[in-house]
This record gives C-alpha cells, sequence and structure tokens, in this order.
C-alpha cells in the first residue's frame, strides 16, 4: 500500500488547532463506570467555530491551489456549512456566493443567514434543496464568463477533498492522546451529510486503528449516509492510489437518537442539552450534538462500553440553533415567560 502523506495536501490553515479535549467529571460520574471527554471542535476558529471549519481548510487549500477567486457553496437557510464556508473565504479574501434552499423560516431570520449578510455575501435563494445543484452551476457559468475562477464546495463540505480535515481530526487525537497518556476507545458524534464520519474512519485506519467511530444520525437517511462514506472513502482512494480496507462492520451509524425528525425539538433534546449544561457548563445544539449525546448517554446506560472505557464525544459546533429555537425550547421547558 502507498503511504499517505496528509502534509503534502493543499491546506489553508485557518482553524486555531488542535481543540482542546476535555474529561467531563462530572457527566462521567453521573453515568458510572465510564469515562467521558469532549474534543472541543466548537472552538476551532472561524465564524462560530464547528467541524466544517476543518472541511473547509482543505477545500479551500485545494480552491488557491486552483488559482479560485470565487467560492460557491450550497446549504438550507440554517446551513452551519455555508457561513464556515464564508467565512473561511472571507479571512482569506475570496469572494463567496451562498446558494441557499428554505427550511422553516418562520418569522426568524436565522443566526447564521444574519452572519452571512454581516459579511456581505452575495445569497441566492431557491425553494428546494434539488434546485441548488443547477443554481450553482449557472452561477459558475456566468462567473467563468465574466473571466473568474469559480470553485463549488458541495452540500456540507462532504468530499474527498473536505473530508481530509476529519482525517487530520484523528491525526490530532493520536497525538493528543499520546501527550495526554489516554487510549480512546470509542469516538461519538453527530452525522449528516457524512464528511466527519467518512473522514474519521479513515482516519482511523490511518492513524487510530483501535478506536471505533459511531455516527449518530441527525435524521438524515442511513443508507444515504452510509453510501456517502462508502463513496467518499472510495473517490479518496482512487485519487491517493491507496487502500485503507474499510469493513463494513467498521461504518456504524445509529438510527435510533433521531427522535421525532431532523429539527423537531424532543423533551427528551431539551433534558439532555440542559442536563450537559447543568452538570458541564457545555451547551450542545440540539440538532446534532444533542441527539448525540443522547446517544452516548443511552449507549453507556446499556452498558455497551466495557466498564472502564474512554468514550471521546465531538463537539462540532453549531450552537447558534439553541437561539434559533428558542420558542421551541422555551415551550417545552414549559417557561413562564
Ligand atoms: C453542528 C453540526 N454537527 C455535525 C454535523 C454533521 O457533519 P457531517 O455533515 O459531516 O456529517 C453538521 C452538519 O451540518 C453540523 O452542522
Amino acid at each position: 500500500m502507498k503511504q499517505f502523506d496528509l502534509n503534502k495536501i493543499p491546506r489553508a490553515k485557518i482553524c486555531s488547532l488542535p481543540t482542546p479535549i476535555q474529561y467531563m467529571k462530572r457527566l462521567s460520574d453521573h453515568l458510572k463506570g465510564v469515562n467521558i471527554y469532549v474534543k472541543r471542535d466548537d472552538l476551532t476558529g472561524i465564524a462560530l467555530g464547528g467541524n466544517k471549519n476543518r472541511k473547509v481548510e482543505y477545500l479551500l487549500g485545494d480552491a488557491l491551489k486552483k488559482n479560485a477567486d470565487t467560492i460557491i457553496t450550497e446549504g438550507t437557510l440554517t446551513s452551519n456549512h455555508c457561513l464556515q464556508a464564508a467565512a473561511g473565504a472571507a479571512k482569506l479574501g475570496l469572494n463567496c456566493e451562498l446558494v441557499l434552499s428554505e427550511v422553516h423560516l418562520e418569522k426568524k431570520i436565522p443566526m447564521n443567514l444574519l452572519l452571512e449578510m454581516l459579511m456581505e455575501i452575495k445569497i441566492h435563494r431557491v425553494k428546494t434543496s434539488s434546485e441548488r445543484k443547477a443554481k450553482m452551476n449557472e452561477i459558475a457559468a456566468k462567473l467563468k464568463a465574466e473571466g473568474k475562477t469559480p470553485y463549488i464546495i458541495p452540500s456540507g463540505g462532504s468530499d474527498k477533498i473536505g473530508f481530509i480535515g476529519y482525517i487530520n481530526f484523528i491525526q490530532e487525537i493520536a497525538s493528543q492522546s499520546k501527550d495526554m497518556d489516554i487510549t480512546f476507545d470509542y469516538f461519538i458524534h453527530g452525522t449528516g451529510s457524512a464528511g466527519t464520519q467518512a473522514g474519521s474512519i479513515a482516519g482511523k485506519k490511518l492513524f487510530y486503528p483501535d478506536i471505533e467511530v459511531i455516527g449518530i444520525n441527525a435524521g438524515y437517511s442511513r443508507k444515504k449516509i452510509i453510501d456517502a462514506i462508502k463513496t467518499i472513502i472510495k473517490d479518496f482512494e482512487i485519487e491517493n492510489s491507496i487502500e485503507l480496507n474499510v469493513d463494513d462492520t467498521e461504518i456504524i451509524v445509529l438510527d435510533d437518537y433521531i427522535g421525532d425528525g431532523y429539527e423537531v425539538l424532543s423533551k427528551e433534546l431539551i433534558e439532555t442539552v440542559k442536563l450537559i449544561a447543568n452538570l458541564e457548563g457545555i451547551f450542545l445544539d440540539p440538532v446534532y450534538n444533542g441527539k448525540a449525546m443522547i446517544g452516548l448517554i443511552d449507549l453507556a446506560e446499556k452498558d455497551y462500553f466495557p466498564r472502564d472505557s474512554n468514550v471521546l464525544f465531538l463537539h462540532s459546533g453549531g450552537n447558534q440553533a439553541i437561539y434559533h429555537y428558542i420558542d421551541k425550547i422555551i415551550e417545552k421547558m414549559k417557561y413562564d415567560t
């Protein structure tokens, strides 16, 4: 097998890395018998932080290598990826245009959209997510005709380039693990467009083979996530002439914690966000991290993790969703306003 040299991959180093790993002592005491750590990727340093920052480093590195001057990407109006891609582009002096599809906008402007407006990002609205790709291609064609060099980033930054951010993440964990003299047995994170999980699995194969990567589905189709993980890894293997030999049993996507849907806030979800805030002073977004934490707690209570296991939980950012769902949270908390 050819050796893969991460340092040779173009990268725009715009994040504050490594992010800290913190011991969640009170949560560990609460769960009894497992040690829970949190990797604070909400502190990556661009915009409001988050997992997309890591993908963006490699995507923008590739864009710069290709002499791009304008980044085009897509998402919903609440997309964390779009905000982080736009902020990364701003930091590098690149233009950015976003194609955003409608979600339940109701009366409020989502925080991410507001921040994009503050950066004066050019925003193109479309009605449904299925219209986004064609719109991005249309914008790219127009820019090319004007003599510009556009670079399209797919949804969530989840492709064979963006996912390298999470290969790098696992290498970072391997190094921190050595420094801390702790072996992490499990890595749990919220999963969606699959780049984070695909990168973590590839990173595990390359740098930290004994860790078990567990993706908690935030509300997508499980089959789509698994297919996307396989496709991204295959594309990467072809591109880099290497074989990672990922077995199907290493692609663990759990569907059990979606609750009532992607952006539906259950009472259990709010209670879990409150529990972690109360025990650790850490806030989790309800859409991804809250569900991933429900999964972690349930697995611990079911004794999925052998006694004294070290479990690493990803905080992937996105806390602005707490504000976006303020009404629903208050309603579920039966808070008297
Ligand atoms: C806060 C947050 N966590 C986790 C994820 C999931 O990451 P991925 O899309 O790479 O599966 C997302 C994706 O949008 C996200 O915004």
